[in-house]
């Protein structure tokens, strides 16, 4: 009898290892897949990802970086942080224990994170929630109407941004103002330079690569009444916009101890955190990456958090109306153009 229920017990475990491997590789192309979805600095969708035995490794795509918008890749990286986060809500959601690393190979500066499967573990519920957002997220870059974001949910995305390592912090009436400065003086010096209105022009008109790029359907028909200026896209697309000024907009800013890849990483988690908690209060983001890209506007944000820590990003937070789907979804390049598997 004990003979065989050892027997039984080793066929089992035998039969296990096969089918346990089969279901890793499942979860870890569905985490990559999901991780699709994320958004991107000009839905540049700048990663790829590796797939062998339990782990799932991510990687800078440098053709996909903006050299000339983007030079240290610092919102590439936000945006693969967004990316990673929504891999491991995918997993955590399907019930998979797993470790992440970030930078996890010193040598290799593209080399992002790695997550290892490390077995099941039950369902997480919030992941859960989260992994239903995925798809329902976007942006939408018409003006913010209805009653200012409340305390309640504003309280509810600070918290998510700060459980994934990143501060929020929210701007006073005063400081919107001088962020209006910063925009409209970093899109300035942008539009004066030649190669960034090629490369502006390349990813966001008529030339943009299949899969990739904001489609006019996402661009407003004419500039939106806005205190902080929105991205001026130098063409206008077939979103329409209300003539109402965004009035209910309340501004808060991503930032952290340090500014370097890992910093910018975490930030992009902390940032699809906080979006898809938006998202499930019913609020809408709009990111405004302008000030960050120009050194000199920068340093203005920096000085708007007294230089106790370093700007990663600008967010316009608005009340949505449950009713209004918004405006299309921009498109996405097809998984087994971001996932290599052996
Ligand atoms: C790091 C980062 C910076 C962004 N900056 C801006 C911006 O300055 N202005 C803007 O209109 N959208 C901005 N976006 C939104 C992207 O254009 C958008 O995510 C992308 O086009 C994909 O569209 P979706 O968010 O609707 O999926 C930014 C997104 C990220 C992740």
């Amino acid at each position: 009898m004990t003979d065989t229920g050892k027997k039984s017990t080793m066929s089992n475990d035998a039969l296990a290892q096969p089918i346990d491997a089969l279901a890793e590789v499942h979860a870890l192309t569905e985490a990559a897949t999901t991780a699709g979805y994320a958004p991107s600095i000009h839905n540049t969708q700048p990663w790829r990802w590796r797939l062998t035995d339990r782990t799932l490794d991510l990687f800078t795509n440098r053709s996909r970086v903006l050299t000339v918008t983007d030079p240290d890749a610092r919102l590439a990286t936000l945006s693969c942080g967004v990316a990673l986060h929504h891999a491991r809500m995918s997993l955590a959601a399907q019930g998979w224990r797993v470790t992440t690393t970030l930078m996890p190979e010193s040598a290799d500066p593209d080399h992002l994170a790695r997550i290892h499967v490390d077995g099941r573990a039950p369902v997480d519920l919030p992941a859960t929630l989260h992994l239903r957002a995925i798809p329902l997220r976007h942006t939408d870059r018409r003006p913010v109407q209805g009653e200012p974001v409340g305390q309640q949910e504003l309280r509810a995305i600070t918290a998510a941004v700060e459980a994934e390592g990143t501060w929020l912090h929210t701007l006073r009436p005063e400081q919107v103002f001088e962020l209006a400065s910063a925009a409209d003086h970093a899109q300035r010096t942008e539009a004066d330079e030649p190669a960034w209105r090629d490369e502006l022009a390349y990813w966001t008109g008529g030339t943009r690569p299949v899969g990739t790029g904001i489609p006019d359907a996402a661009i407003p028909t004419r500039a939106t009444r806005t205190t902080v200026p929105g991205r001026d896209f130098g063409h206008h697309g077939d979103l329409r916009v209300s003539a109402d000024h965004d009035k209910a907009a309340v501004f808060v800013m991503l930032y952290g101890r340090a500014d370097e890849p890992t910093d910018w990483l975490r930030a992009g988690a902390a940032l699809s955190a906080g979006w898809l908690t938006a998202i499930e209060s019913g609020v809408s983001v709009l990111p405004h990456s302008a000030p960050v890209e120009v050194l000199a506007t920068r340093q203005a944000l920096r000085v708007m958090l007294a230089s106790v820590g370093h700007p990663y990003l600008v967010l316009r937070l608005g009340t949505t109306d449950p009713a209004d789907a918004g405006p299309p979804h921009a498109p996405r390049l097809p998984a087994d153009q971001i996932i290599e598997q052996p």
